[in-house]
């Protein structure tokens, strides 16, 4: 098992997480530059421009710099995770943090997320992060277990307000900040 860059050899694999998630939108904010440029990604070829915008230091303005990562084993594409390099917004420095990370259904609850998350620490160090904000819903157990095990320590809820429901946010985001050892 490992995290590896996006590439367009998992995207059989990619289909069937995203039929398992019954969405295309199985990686959040990274789907968003799927969005933006009308990529179909169940076409080889759409999907091929996608891994390359991931890969790609290049985004649109407004949006953070980040890195993708995918977690696979043996050709099976298993989650992803992204590590903004910085907050440049409101919405990021209070709702969505640093880091983002799914696990498809069929592969959750072994360790798979813990997995991703310590890895990705590691890169956030190696970018001079000496801390990273970790966000999710107060209802969401995994994802608390999950920023928990890697040293998430929890230092706010934020309640729902206008500004956190116009980003679709319908329950209190705990915020949790981790060391990332840098
Ligand atoms: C949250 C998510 C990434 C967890 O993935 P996972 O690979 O199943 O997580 P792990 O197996 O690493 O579990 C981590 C911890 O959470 C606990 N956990 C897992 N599922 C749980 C659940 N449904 N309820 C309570 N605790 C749970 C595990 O027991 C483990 O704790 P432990 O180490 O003390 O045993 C996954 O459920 C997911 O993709 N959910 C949808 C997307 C999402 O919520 N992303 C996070 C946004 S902040």
């Amino acid at each position: 098992m490992k995290l590896v860059a996006p590439t367009v050899e998992l995207h059989r694999s990619w289909l069937e997480s995203a039929t398992e998630w019954g969405t295309f939108d199985q990686e959040g904010a990274a789907y968003h530059l799927a969005e933006l440029n009308g990529l179909d990604l169940r076409d080889r070829a759409d999907f091929g421009r996608w891994v390359e915008l991931l890969i790609s230091p290049e985004r649109p303005e407004g949006f953070a710099p980040d890195s993708n990562f995918w977690l696979v084993e043996d050709d099976v594409y298993l989650g992803a995770v992204q590590l903004r390099h910085y907050l440049n917004s409101l919405q990021l420095r209070e709702l969505f943090g640093h880091i983002g990370y799914g696990v498809r259904p069929s592969a959750r609850g072994q360790g798979l997320a813990t997995f991703m998350l310590r890895a990705v620490l590691w890169e956030a160090a190696v970018l001079g992060l000496r801390r990273v904000l970790v966000t999710c819903r107060e209802d969401n157990a995994a994802s608390i277990g999950v920023i928990r095990a890697c040293g998430g320590v929890l230092e706010n809820i934020r309640p729902v307000d206008d500004f956190a429901r116009g980003w679709g946010m319908t329950t209190p985001i705990c915020q949790f900040w981790i060391e990332t050892g840098a």
